[in-house]
């Protein structure tokens, strides 16, 4: 009997020597991006979310903007031409848990900040169909009317601190002040007019 009968006749064995192969794979594959400084280190200029900001991601990751939009420019020319750089994974080191996502019903979300103005954005997020009569994106008024939450904005931001997240200590102590007399809306609005500013190049 050959080796290779052998082992597709003893199933312990096949499941074992699968596993091994593919473990192997595995490892070839993802234990080199732990070491290249590219896929580990923030780009030039990236900053943690600000409290405002922060605060806006959460409400992005509670309302699941998600389920409609990405935020990953794929290195494809259509993309490129239409939403700027592609995205680099340096980009996305302080976004706990990322946003990429796979679904895009609407348009990719990576490089949005500055692409329209804030009184855009707050029309917009009200009722989409005031400035994109076509839209089929649900309207989320009551973000206006919510005041931000800053009972544990400095809890989120020590933990992201722990994390790798550079805050310093006036940061964290300045963060509740920052969300005073802020509405969800503009914590929304803070986090998505920044979305993708650290690389400008848009073409
Ligand atoms: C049911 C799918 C759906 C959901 C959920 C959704 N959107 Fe949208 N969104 C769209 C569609 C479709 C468009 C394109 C038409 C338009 O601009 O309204 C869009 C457009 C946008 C734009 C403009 C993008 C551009 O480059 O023109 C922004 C910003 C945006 N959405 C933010 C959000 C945020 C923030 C949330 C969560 C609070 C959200 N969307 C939830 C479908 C969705």
């Amino acid at each position: 009997m050959s080796l290779q009968d052998k082992v597709e006749k003893n199933v312990g064995l096949l499941i074992i020597l699968t596993m091994l192969t593919v473990s192997v794979g595995g490892l070839v594959e993802i234990v080199p991006l732990y070491f290249q400084k590219t896929t580990t280190e923030p780009v030039e200029g990236l900053e943690p979310y600000s409290a405002l900001e922060l605060t806006g991601r959460d409400i992005y990751v509670r309302e699941g903007c998600y389920n409609c939009h990405s935020q990953m420019i794929r290195p494809f020319r259509a993309e490129t031409e239409r939403y700027g750089h592609y995205s680099v994974a340096g980009e996305f080191v302080y976004d706990r848990p990322f946003q990429w996502g796979s679904k895009r019903t609407g348009p990719d979300l990576a490089r949005v900040g500055g692409r329209y103005s804030d009184d855009w954005h707050r029309v917009h997020m009200i009722n989409p169909r005031d400035v994109v009569p076509e839209s089929i994106m649900p309207g989320y008024p009551w973000l206006a009317d919510t005041p931000a939450d800053s009972s544990d904005i400095v809890k989120k931001m020590s933990v992201l601190r722990t994390l790798g997240a550079p805050y310093s200590d006036e940061e964290l102590e300045s963060a509740v002040a920052q969300l005073e007399g802020k509405t969800e809306l503009d914590a929304m609005i803070a986090y998505l007019q920044r979305l993708g500013t650290v690389i400008k190049n848009r073409r």
